[in-house]
């Protein structure tokens, strides 16, 4: 660039330590860490229960049923929520060029969200646990929750109200998240409570608990992508116009989905057959997102075994249509009749939340912790066994869960006795075992990982700067 050309470039970006706060994003990914592990534990309990070795007998407060709880909670409000807070710390100011409205406010919500999920998991410990299924949250939380959610939507929103012309796809799909979470939770977990019983609350109950991922994880886990895909790649999204289709495709046919959690109930029928269409509708709207992840990779190939997050991005995207296709067959009246309430719908909850979220998180942590740290990893070998582990695990897991899940539909349809099924589940639940170890032997290479290379290690340059990073996302 010509010395005229610098002093008439009217943008000033402003520097990364001016934008992001570092400390918080650290903050955010290792509380994210410690929970998952404490959910990991509280499956090990759950699991260990199903093949009667519970390790707890007797201790009423450190019951199984309760640790289930913990583990799913801890995963959703835990890992997955702290985790996407400290990648949006990171991500919503570089990509605005603004800082987020307050940083102060950001270590008050850091604060008040451990406080959520902490006293969320001693709740449940102490039998507080209300009776909606990802809404067991002890009642006194829920307007604590709600209010952070509030103050996480105006911190970020603040940013992203000063950027000039269009908003990139990433924004697009933040600024959704923020206002879906907020209905989605207040929906879930203070109509049914308050304001509607029976059915209408099992329906009100179904959209949430399917919300959850769909308007809560789902826009934060694809927003993400837009934004780490093309910067990591060096180069834009192969189709704007498929962007498009991907984002107002989510906001049409997601939020009815829900239901087909309660297909066969007495939740009137034309909320059921709305619920199946919309579904396979998704179904199409998230082929044309996979494409164009596929198609911006398109002559980048090699990327995929070198560069780790890229390889974790695109293993989750295709675990991410797996599952999609698999929740476009499991939703039709037919299937359902076998595989209703079986292990199918745990292996495929597992391949949603560990396939695919956790390890689109895992990818951006091992993007980002050696420019937080500014330290290269300590060891590749770990980072590989780390990927390896987490994706053999879960495809062995879910292969495990869903093949246990048919076994069991077929025996309940046979009408055989309630105990045959339990009987023929013993080689699948056992099996779950050994995937969840390798799932957690790769958690610990991780953290080892993290460790060495906190611990040691020359300092490297921390990378791209903002604009470079915007040129390229746009
Ligand atoms: C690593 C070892 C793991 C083990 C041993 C394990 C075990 C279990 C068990 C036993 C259940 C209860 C199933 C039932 O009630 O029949 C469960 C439920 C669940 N787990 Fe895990 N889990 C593991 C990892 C994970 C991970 C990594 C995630 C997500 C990131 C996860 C998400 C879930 C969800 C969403 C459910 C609820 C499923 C449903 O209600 O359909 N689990 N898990």
């Amino acid at each position: 660039m010509s010395e005229t050309e610098q002093t008439t470039d009217p943008v000033e970006v402003p520097r990364h330590a001016e934008l992001v706060d570092e400390q918080v994003v650290a903050w955010y990914f290792l509380a994210s860490l410690v929970y998952f592990m404490v959910s990991l534990s509280g499956g090990f309990l759950m699991a260990f229960q199903l093949i009667r070795h519970n390790p707890l007998d007797g201790v009423e407060l450190l019951s199984p049923g309760r640790w289930r709880m913990v583990h799913t909670n801890a995963i959703a409000y835990g890992f997955l929520a702290n985790a996407f807070l400290g990648m949006l710390h990171w991500v919503v100011p570089r990509l605005t060029l603004h800082p987020v409205l307050d940083r102060r406010l950001s270590r008050l919500i850091f604060g008040a969200w451990q406080f959520v999920v902490l006293s969320t998991a001693a709740g449940l410990l102490l039998g507080e646990a209300q009776a909606l299924e990802w809404g067991e949250t002890p009642v006194w939380i829920d307007p604590v929750a709600q209010l952070g959610l509030l103050l996480v939507a105006i911190n970020f929103m603040a940013p992203i109200c000063k950027v000039q012309g269009p908003l990139y796809v990433t924004l697009w799909y933040f600024i959704a998240a923020f206002i879906w979470t907020f209905l989605t939770y207040a929906m879930g977990n203070f109509v049914p409570e308050y304001f509607v019983t029976g059915s209408s609350a099992g329906a009100v109950g179904g959209l949430f608990i399917h919300d959850l991922v769909g308007l809560f994880v789902t826009p934060l886990g694809w927003g993400m992508m837009y934004y780490f895909v093309p910067i990591l790649l060096k180069k834009p999204i192969w189709s704007h116009g498929l962007s498009l289709v991907g984002f107002w495709g989510l906001a049409f046919f997601y939020p009815l989905q829900g239901i087909h959690h309660f297909l066969y109930t007495p939740i009137p029928m034309f909320l059921q057959y709305g619920a199946v269409l919309s579904t396979i509708a998704v179904e199409l709207v998230v082929t044309t997102v996979v494409i164009n992840f596929f198609g911006t990779l398109w002559g980048d190939g090699r990327k995929f075994w070198d560069n780790m997050p890229i390889r974790w991005f695109y293993t989750g995207m295709v675990y991410y249509f797996l599952t999609c296709f698999q929740c476009a067959l499991q939703v039709t009246m037919t299937f359902q009749q076998l595989i209703h309430f079986t292990d199918w719908v745990v292996g495929h909850a597992h391949l949603v939340m560990f396939g695919v979220f956790s390890m689109w998180l895992l990818g951006v942590m091992t993007y980002l912790f050696p420019r937080l740290l500014k330290r290269e990893w300590y060891s590749r070998t770990l980072s590989e066994w780390h990927y390896w582990l987490s994706t053999g695990g879960i495809l062995f897991m879910a292969g495990d869960l869903i093949l246990g899940g048919l076994f069991q539909g077929w025996s309940w349809m046979g009408l055989q006795p309630w105990d045959h099924s339990v009987e023929i589940s013993q080689p699948f639940w056992a099996t779950r075992i050994v995937a969840g170890l390798a799932i957690f032997g790769g958690q610990l290479c991780f953290i080892w990982n993290l460790y060495k290379t906190w611990q040691l290690g020359p300092a490297v340059d921390s990378g791209s700067t903002p604009s470079a990073e915007r040129a390229v996302a746009e």
